[in-house]
């Protein structure tokens, strides 16, 4: 009923082929299990299924040309939330314009099909990890979900007392 969106594989990915195994795969685990879930309970893929030269944002082709297969695969899951993991899954997924800092923490769709659109884990992580503030929206914008999904929300360990 979850699912998740990150925007490519990176080195680590492409080598074991499988989608966030990598360090901001252990910062997604870490966050899938804050929520009170586990990796197994839920699907996790990207954008785009081969690794852009360089480790480069893939290009609006390259996305256009994989899309296929994410919508394939979200046609077989039929998630009731996606969430979509950094800009180049916004805008993948959504025709929108605006900047993943503006919509994040905003219920959004693709198809049929509530989207979340949140900070990427590789972005948390170049911010400083679980101790910076970014962290905490993405975990209100996990609060939205896990309440969409009609699930309860773990007191995550680590909260900064609010001001
Ligand atoms: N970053 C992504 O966007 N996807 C992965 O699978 C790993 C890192």
């Amino acid at each position: 009923e979850l699912v998740f969106v990150g925007e490519g594989p990176g080195a680590d990915e492409d080598a074991q082929g499988l989608a966030f195994v990598g360090r901001a795969g252990a910062l997604l685990s870490r966050l899938i299990t804050a929520m009170g879930l586990t990796r197994e309970e839920v699907w996790i893929g990207n954008i785009v299924k081969c690794r852009p030269p360089e480790n480069r944002k893939p290009l609006p082709d390259e996305m256009q040309a994989c899309l296929p297969f994410l919508r394939s695969q979200l046609a077989v899951l039929k998630p009731r939330v996606i969430v979509a993991l950094g800009a180049t899954a916004l805008t993948g997924l959504v025709d929108v314009s605006t900047g993943i800092s503006r919509m994040r923490g905003t219920w959004l769709r693709f198809e049929d099909i509530d989207l979340m659109p949140t900070y990427h884990p590789s972005y948390l992580l170049r911010a400083g990890g679980e101790s910076h503030d970014r962290y905490w929206e993405v975990w209100s914008d996990m609060e939205k979900v896990l309440t969409r999904l009609g699930r309860p929300i773990p007191t995550p360990k680590g909260r900064k007392r609010e001001a």
